[in-house]
């Protein structure tokens, strides 16, 4: 799927933030080996610590689903001034399920995304051979 596609997914994603607390509303969508396309959005709660990420909310719902082949990944925030790569909790998780050649799309702050790879954001990959291994589990 094209990248400008799936970070339109994104931005229909961040449609369905619950962020009462921040109003600063995160839309994932992630491409999947089977074609299909799973969003997620971030979900805030009024104890601040347990809020989640959308890319958090997008790969768990994933794996939920039976679904752990991520293709690409692409995060909308719409009300963001500023570029918005994942955080670094994100990118470990994403480290969990991601090659470091997995593409990674994310709002640029003006109304457009900037590009990388999961490497780039996340260069200590050992982690995913862990996870790897771990895969039939
Ligand atoms: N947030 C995301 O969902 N993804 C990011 O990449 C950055 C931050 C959320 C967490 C919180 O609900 C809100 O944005 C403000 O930090």
């Amino acid at each position: 799927m094209k990248p400008e596609k799936l970070m339109q997914r994104a931005h229909e994603a961040a449609k369905n933030a619950y962020a009462p607390y921040s109003k600063f509303r995160v839309g994932a969508a992630l491409e999947m080996g089977s074609g299909r396309i799973i969003c997620g959005a971030n979900v805030e709660n009024r104890s601040y610590g347990l809020s989640n990420c959308a890319e958090r909310t997008a790969i768990f719902t994933a794996i939920a689903m039976g679904e752990r082949d991520i293709r690409a990944i692409a995060v909308a925030g719409p009300d963001s001034q500023e570029p918005l790569p994942p955080c670094g909790g994100c990118r470990q998780v994403i480290s969990e399920f991601c090659g470091s050649e997995t593409p990674l799309y994310y709002s640029d702050g003006n109304g457009a995304y900037l590009s990388s790879t999961v490497g780039e954001i996340y260069p200590a990959n050992s982690l995913m051979d862990l996870a790897r291994r771990a895969n039939s589990v």
